[in-house]
């Protein structure tokens, strides 16, 4: 079959299963922000094949980093920040947020920190995993929202040649500045592992995935619990899914309609499609 001819068969079997649907809900992963340059964490390529997430994945394993390797701490760091700080919303980002306006998809749950779904134009974003633009007072818990800016300072300074521990002391404190209101410690909104999901958001992102009709799985492995409950009980209250990703995932099995391509280019002609670019 001709690529042209594939694509069409995609578009119309996803265009008649949103139709067909009165509650449908976007459950994104890494992969749909991959095309706007920020890398996936586990496959060839994936961030964890790197860095490994029980040291780079929480802040005990982070200090540690800190203290003993701090030019590969740079390393790490600058490649992430810098990823958050250039990475701009693609077609797939910019569906979703043009379904919501038209009504045909409730929110997007994610698990991405990268704040591009709500860059997009998505009114109901649940960050299950939190966000890198936001930053949370370890002492009296108010949050404090970060400009894209402060993290391309963040960078400039990490990039810095033979960065020094002062240096990276000085990006920390760039980044997350003591907390305005009480003078405690800050630190980055998100969720590392081992550690407890914001109060409160994984709960409603289960409500609803258990009142949604289609669950639209897109660029997620779906292994990381507790939010990969979201799509299982979406599938439990008996909504069907489509799934769009280049690589099977453990929901494979259970899509109704599986799209074998990137997120972005599929949803660059879905919007080419539906006229709405
Ligand atoms: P993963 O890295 O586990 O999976 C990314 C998925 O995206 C894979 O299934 C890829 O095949 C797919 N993919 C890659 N490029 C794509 C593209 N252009 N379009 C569509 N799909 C694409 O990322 P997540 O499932 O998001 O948690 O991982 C979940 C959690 O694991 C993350 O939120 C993070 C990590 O540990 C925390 O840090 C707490």
């Amino acid at each position: 079959m001709r690529i042209e001819d594939r694509m069409e068969r995609f578009l119309q079997a996803f265009d008649e299963l949103l139709r067909a649907s009165r509650s449908a809900l976007a459950f994104t992963g890494a992969g749909v922000s991959e095309e706007s340059g920020i890398p996936t964490f586990r496959g060839s390529g994936g961030l964890w094949e790197e860095y490994p997430p029980a040291i780079y994945g929480n802040l005990p394993g982070l200090a540690m980093v800190f203290l003993l390797r701090r030019r590969r701490l740079a390393g790490f760091a600058a490649g992430v920040v810098s990823a958050l700080a250039e990475a701009e919303p693609n077609p797939c980002h910019r569906a979703l947020a043009a379904l919501e306006k038209e009504g045909l998809l409730l929110g997007v749950v994610t698990q991405n920190i990268d704040g591009l779904h709500t860059l997009a134009g998505s009114g109901r974003v649940l960050e299950l995993h939190g966000s890198a633009y936001r930053l949370r007072c370890l002492r009296c818990r108010a949050t404090y929202g970060v400009a894209r800016e402060i993290l391309e300072e963040v960078v400039e300074r990490l990039r810095r040649p033979r960065a020094t521990r002062r240096d990276l002391l000085g990006a920390l404190r760039r980044y997350a500045p003591p907390c305005a209101a009480c003078g405690g410690r800050t630190r980055p909104d998100v969720v590392f592992f081992g550690e407890s999901l914001p109060p409160g958001v994984l709960d409603e992102a289960l409500e609803l995935a258990s009142r949604c009709d289609l669950l639209l799985a897109l660029g997620t492995s779906s292994l990381v619990y507790p939010a990969a409950m979201v799509p299982r009980a979406a599938l439990d209250a008996g909504a069907r899914l489509v799934e769009i990703n280049p690589h099977p995932t453990v929901l494979t099995p259970s899509a109704e309609l599986r799209i074998p391509l990137p997120a972005g280019e599929f949803f660059a002609s879905y919007l080419e499609h539906a006229g709405r670019e």
